[in-house]
Formats: structure tokens, C-alpha cells, sequence
């Protein structure tokens, strides 16, 4: 008998790195890929692509920020596959179009705000959702995108831009990595943050040195990690040194 594939669902996959992730994980023959976006017609149009290209996609509609949204996801997901195997959080938002980004002491609450509802308060949300299916079948692999910028050990370095809401949001988002982590150490469900590091995307722009295809590298490595695998780390993106490398938080 065939062994189910793997269902693996990629939050704003309908471009950039989130497509770039979700097409790396559907050339796993083990892996079906759920591709999610906000508005329908982009999804439905990232998963036909998919789809062509012989990957095994579906497609369901998601507002990681609305939580009607993120529930309509989950019961989809379990009257149509019964489970989730794997949970990319990639949808994010960048306050650097601001110009009150250059400091923290001009950043407007507005933006803080906006970055940390998308960046932060939608992944804890998701996880609330997505990881009681995960352990209940004892396995479960979630992928939290962070960037370097949210080191705290990095965080006077001067070659990075100041952009404090989106530094801040990502500071929370490797802390719910750190939290969940600790909560499921008992399981067999793992959860890491990693750094894709600067990428050619709408968000990266065109002076990126990479593209999203190199960015999903360690996204694949961390989503399809083996039992016993690392839980709670923040990764540095593979390519850099042609292996897993850990970032200080
Ligand atoms: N690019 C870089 O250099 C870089 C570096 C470090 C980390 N990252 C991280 O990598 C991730 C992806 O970035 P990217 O470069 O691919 O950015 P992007 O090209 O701007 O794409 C962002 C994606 O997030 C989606 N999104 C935003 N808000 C959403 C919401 N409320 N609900 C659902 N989807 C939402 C967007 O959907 P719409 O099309 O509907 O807007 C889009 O699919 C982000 O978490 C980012 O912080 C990027």
C-alpha cells in the first residue's frame, strides 16, 4: 500500500520565498505542498504552476492575520488530509518602506504594531491551530523564517539597517520558536527558526546576493529534519557554510 504523503503547508507561498520553499518541498516525492495565500486568484495561480511542473499541490486561502481565516484552514485541513505533517511560517511583512524605520525613537506604534500582529502574533496563532494535529500523530516539523537582523547578539552590529519594528517582531518570533520548543521537547515535533539571509524577492529587492531558491535551502533541510533532529535553534541559511550552522539569538 502506498504511504500517505506528507502534508506540508507553506504560509505566503503565492510568491517569493514562500513559493521558492513550497516548490523545494513539492519535489519531494514524499510531500504534497499546500500552497496559502490571501487572495485566492495569486494562490490559485502558484499552485497551477506548481502542479505542472508535476508536484503533488492544493491550494487553500489564508490571512495569517485573520483567525476565522487560519480556522477555516485547520478544518479544511482535517476533513480533506486528516493531518498536517509540516508547517513553513514564511508570510511576513517589512517596515523598512517607512521612514520612520531609520530609528527606534521616530518608529510610529502603528507600524510596530502591524509588523508584530503579521510577524509574530499570526505564527502563535497558526501554532495553536496546526500543532495539537501534530501531536497527535507525534510528528510535526515547523519552520519559523526569521533573519540575522533578530539576533540579539548582533543587534549593534553596524551592517545592519535599524528598521526596529520588523527587528523587534522577528526577536518575538524567535522567542516563540525558543517557547514552543521547550513545550514539545517531550514529542516528536520539532520546531526551528533560521535566517534565509538577504534575498532577490519583492521584499529583498533587486541588489539582493541571493535568490529565493537559494533562501529555501535551509527550509527544506529544517522541514524535513529525522527524528531526534534539532529543536529550538535558530539556523544560519546553509549555503553560507555549505552546512547547518547555528546563530546566536
Ligand atoms: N527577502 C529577504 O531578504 C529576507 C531576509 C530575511 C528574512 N526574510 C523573511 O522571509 C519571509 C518571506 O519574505 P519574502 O522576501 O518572500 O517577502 P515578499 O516577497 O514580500 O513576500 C511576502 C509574502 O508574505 C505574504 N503575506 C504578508 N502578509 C500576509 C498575511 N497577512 N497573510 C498571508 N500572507 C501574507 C505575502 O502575501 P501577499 O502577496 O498577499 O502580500 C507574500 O506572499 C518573510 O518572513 C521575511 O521576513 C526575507
Amino acid at each position: 500500500m502506498m504511504e500517505q504523503p506528507k502534508i506540508a503547508v507553506v504560509t505566503g507561498s503565492n510568491r517569493g520565498l514562500g513559493y521558492a520553499i513550497a516548490r523545494k518541498l513539492g519535489h519531494q516525492q514524499d510531500i504534497r505542498v499546500i500552497i496559502t495565500s490571501r487572495r485566492e486568484a495569486e494562490g490559485l495561480a502558484a499552485k497551477e504552476q506548481l502542479v505542472a511542473e508535476g508536484i503533488q499541490a492544493d491550494y487553500h486561502t489564508l490571512d495569517v492575520t485573520d483567525a476565522q481565516s487560519i480556522q477555516q484552514l485547520a478544518n479544511w485541513l482535517r476533513q480533506t488530509y486528516g493531518k498536517v505533517d509540516i508547517l513553513v511560517n514564511n508570510a511576513g511583512v517589512n517596515s523598512s518602506g517607512h521612514v520612520e524605520e531609520a530609528s527606534l525613537l521616530t518608529a510610529q506604534m502603528e507600524t510596530v504594531l502591524s509588523t508584530f500582529t503579521t510577524n509574530v502574533l499570526a505564527v502563535i496563532q497558526l501554532c495553536q491551530a496546526l500543532i495539537p494535529f501534530m501531536k497527535q500523530q507525534n510528528y510535526g516539523r515547523i519552520v519559523n523564517v526569521s533573519t540575522e537582523m533578530a539576533s540579539l547578539s548582533l543587534m549593534s552590529e553596524d551592517s545592519y539597517p535599524i528598521v526596529p519594528s520588523y527587528r523587534i517582531s522577528k526577536v518575538g518570533l524567535n522567542a516563540v520558536t525558543a517557547i514552543l520548543a521547550k513545550e514539545l521537547q517531550e514529542t516528536n515535533v520539532l520546531i526551528n527558526a533560521y535566517s534565509p539571509g538577504w534575498l532577490k524577492t519583492d521584499m529583498g529587492g533587486a541588489d539582493a546576493p541571493f535568490t529565493a531558491e537559494e533562501g529555501a535551502e535551509t527550509a527544506l533541510y529544517l522541514a524535513t529534519l529525522p527524528d531526534g533532529g534539532p529543536q529550538g535553534k535558530f539556523f544560519a541559511e546553509m549555503r553560507r557554510f555549505g552546512m547547518p550552522v547555528q546563530l546566536l539569538w
